[in-house]
């Protein structure tokens, strides 16, 4: 990628830059949300963002090659009662008929675009399976579609997947180039949160394509994403900030914030920044897990 519009990717997250004199002095081309931050330094005890090496591109060497993912069994918790007022799953056509487990990609996109499972099946405008390349390192879950993605049929295509399309480009890495995949497969209404049977009848969908995919890393996208991926309630703030692993198959699991939530707390940027920054470093070198630290502990999404 050119380094001014990389420079701009890194800025429209909000990440302050140092900017080379010749690239402050090329043309700029700008929206509003591309905005560059000037003047700039590179965030405390880290080297400038500009120097961040991109994911390899074509012609670069390629990273270690990655063993098959393990399978991958679904949430054996019990699930929750169900919510009053919410739609009874349908048995005649859930995500076990036909057994997510055995389906290929196509398989599974069509079982997807079928399912009748739960309440959500009623107020989905499409079914929102994923997104991006089958073969991809990078695997991006998210929590559930919203209106844009819902009317789409595809993920992350509102102003929260246009920010995280920019903070991609600005490790390098195109959307195409990652696979990006939601928690729940419809909108649940009005955009609140999943509900837990909505998110059991979802699940063998996600865990299947994590087995399909047999990702080298994968970046959790917001709290529910976070905590249904990772089982746990813990807060995302507790989340972030260090290598964590995908359950028994022991995938690189990284957490950051959700772009719809730097949206609205840009001040936030910087620290998803550094997550993105550990993706690529991760991607790059392959090196091995580490279990580190957590964060603050801010309550965030
Ligand atoms: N938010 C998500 O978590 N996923 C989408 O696909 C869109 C917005």
């Amino acid at each position: 990628m050119d380094e001014r519009r990389r420079l701009d990717y890194l800025g429209a997250m909000g990440v302050d830059v140092w900017v080379p004199r010749h690239v402050a002095a090329g043309p700029v081309e700008r929206s509003d949300e591309t905005a560059l931050v000037e003047p700039a330094l590179p965030l405390p005890g880290q080297a400038a963002p500009s120097s961040v090496p991109p994911y390899p591109q074509p012609g670069h060497p390629t990273p270690p090659v990655r063993a098959a993912a393990p399978q991958i069994v679904p949430n054996p918790v019990a699930p929750e009662p169900v919510a009053s007022g919410s739609v009874e799953p349908d048995p005649s056509d859930g995500p076990s008929s036909p057994d997510p487990t055995k389906l290929d990609w196509d398989a599974l996109a069509t079982a997807v675009s079928g399912c009748r499972a739960c309440g959500l099946r009623e107020t989905r405008t499409n079914t929102v399976f994923g997104v991006g390349s089958r073969t991809a390192d990078l695997l991006i879950i998210g929590e559930a579609p919203g209106a844009d993605e819902d009317r789409a049929g595809e993920p992350f295509v509102g102003r929260a997947g246009q920010l995280l399309n920019r903070m991609l480009a600005a490790i390098g890495l195109a959307r195409e180039q990652v696979y990006i995949a939601n928690v729940l497969k419809c909108r649940p209404p009005g955009n609140r949160d999943p509900r837990p049977e909505e998110v059991k009848q979802c699940e063998a969908y996600l865990m299947r394509q994590i087995e399909l995919l047999g990702p080298r890393a994968i970046l959790c996208v917001g709290r529910v994403a976070a905590q249904h991926v990772l089982q746990t309630d813990a807060p995302l703030g507790s989340l972030r900030g260090r290598w964590l692993e995908f359950r028994a198959a022991s995938i690189p699991l990284r957490v950051t914030y959700h772009p719809a939530y730097l949206l609205r707390s840009p001040d936030q940027k910087a620290k998803a920044w550094e997550d993105l920054v550990e993706v690529a470093r991760r991607l790059r070198e392959g090196v091995g897990t580490v279990i580190g630290k957590g964060n603050d502990k801010d309550q965030a999404d």
